[in-house]
């Protein structure tokens, strides 16, 4: 007997639902003041940007040499499958819940108002801790594109002060005082955000159209430099410890690699600026992800195709492959490509997050003031700065792999509970009309709960520990104000 279900027959009022007709008579009214300007193209445009990111320009590397080789096209695919499971949960979601607030919507509207908070409390990890590590991997490009064109940009202000070493567990000081450009990238991002969605979307798809053309060229120019005895053997032997090549290699590289994929749930954030939701969330979801897989694939079997995957652990593995094939001219226009596709990332993660934000203080789970709108460019400005100045702070003095774990775990716990709640509205609403349903239920969500909880227990202690401790502080704060201010709940 389920937890959940144990506390519905106590009927506990903390687990009070958002009817789903009332949140479709919310996402209809035009009191919200967002504008409904994004079409088909725009979300999975938005998809891809928000997907394609550090992931692929600088983690990629890491796995293939520590993990799993050039298997790390299988990681690629184990982690793409889990997130289509969960893809095609966020799709029926965001079909039927068209409004702002995503997974955290969702909760609320199937299992109940505490779980909604523990979910949009956990989505700060996803989406804000995502765009402060993406932001920091930015910073690495943008200081090694300088010093290609003979700018030094002094290195005690373009790291963290303290890095943290997980195998011993130890912290140590960098001698660096404070990461200025990722400080940089964050403020400037907010300052388009919180001008307005239209403007945002439309810069967001001309950076993501000069990424990918990128991308395909270095995928393209490639194919005529693979060495097939590179990728002989396809999975290198296991070196005698779980994670290190061999078959669980390539289940590891699956969990370093899940990072990349993140992001096609962003889109369901904008389901309150769709122009119709119904019919283009899941074409935004669904579409982007199948791109990035496709290219993720292509991308991964040219990158251990020309370099031995063995010298590929360095912080910008692309230019390595790049001068491998000798092709000099593309390393400049792949750096520039890596600064501008990130950024295209962390927009739309700091578009999502505010709107989650926004959403939970129109249901009084956080202060009112949380909730207003720009009265000339319709945002949720005071979100989007509170957001920023968060982001900023934390990019600026964080190092890069810690925050990036608690991404991946607390992205996992995320999609368990969209998945479960796919589930359980099909149970206890199947009436509802839903405009995209997730085939094959209960067998994809019940797939998609297995499989993160699977990817989930492959990340180290430390990383549980941490969001458990945010997960305790978030409990606190739900009971010692949203508990009180739900507007849910005061209404019934
Ligand atoms: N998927 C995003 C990236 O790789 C978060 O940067």
């Amino acid at each position: 007997m389920s937890l959940w279900y144990i506390f519905g027959l106590m009927k506990s009022p903390l687990l009070a639902t958002k009817s789903i007709e009332q949140l479709t008579r919310e996402a209809d009214s035009d009191s919200s003041g967002l504008k409904r300007v994004l079409g088909p193209w725009h979300l999975i445009f938005l998809g891809v940007g928000a997907i394609v990111g550090a992931g692929i320009f600088v983690i990629t590397g890491h796995a293939a040499a520590q993990y799993a080789g050039p298997a790390v096209t299988l990681s690629f695919m184990l982690a793409g499958l889990t997130c289509a499971f969960a893809g095609l949960c966020y799709a029926e979601f965001a079909s039927l819940i068209p409004i702002a607030g995503s997974a955290y919507t969702y909760a609320y509207s199937t299992l109940g108002e505490i779980f909604a908070w523990i979910i949009g409390w956990d989505l700060i990890l996803e989406y804000s801790l995502g765009a402060t590590t993406v932001a920091i991997g930015w910073s690495g490009y943008v200081v090694s594109f300088l010093k290609g064109i003979g700018v030094d940009f002094p290195a005690v202000l373009a790291d963290a002060p303290f890095a943290f070493n997980p195998q011993t567990g130890v912290w140590t000081r960098t001698g660096a005082l404070i990461n200025l450009p990722a400080l940089f990238v964050i403020g400037l991002i907010t300052f388009i955000l919180v001008r307005g969605i239209r403007e945002s979307a439309t810069v967001n798809s001309v950076i993501v159209f000069l990424k990918i053309s990128i991308i395909l060229v270095f995928i393209a120019a490639g194919i005529f430099f693979i060495k097939p005895s590179l990728w002989k053997p396809f999975i290198p032997p296991n070196q005698g410890q779980f994670g290190f090549f061999g078959l669980s290699g390539v289940l590891r590289g699956a969990g370093v690699m899940f990072f990349a994929y993140l992001g096609f749930d962003a889109v369901s954030t904008t389901a309150q600026e769709a122009r119709n939701p119904k019919r283009d969330m899941p074409i935004g979801i669904l579409g982007s992800l199948c791109a990035c897989t496709i290219i993720y694939i292509a991308f991964s079997l040219v990158l251990t195709g020309v370099v031995p995957y063995t010298e590929l652990n360095v912080p910008a593995p692309v230019a390595v492959a790049i001068d491998a094939m000798k092709l000099f001219w593309l390393s400049p226009l792949v750096k520039i490509a890596a600064i501008v596709g990130l950024m295209s990332v962390m927009m739309v993660q700091l578009m999502g997050q505010p709107r989650i934000f926004f959403t939970m203080a129109k249901d009084g789970l956080l202060p009112a003031a949380a909730g207003k709108v720009h009265p000339k460019y319709g945002t949720p400005h005071v979100t989007t700065i509170i957001t920023g100045v968060i982001v900023g702070v934390a990019a600026s003095l964080l190092p890069m792999g810690i925050v990036g774990e608690l991404v991946s775990i607390g992205t996992l716990f995320a999609f368990v509970i969209v998945c479960g709640g796919v589930l359980v509205l099909r149970y206890t609403r199947p009436d509802l009309p839903r405009p995209f349903k997730t085939p094959f239920v209960p067998f994809v969500p019940i797939l998609g709960i297995l499989s993160c909880i699977y990817l989930m227990s492959g990340l180290p202690w430390a990383t549980w520990s941490r969001l458990l401790i945010w997960m305790a502080i978030g409990l606190v704060i739900y009971f010692a104000y949203g508990l009180r201010k739900s507007k849910l709940r005061r209404s019934a």
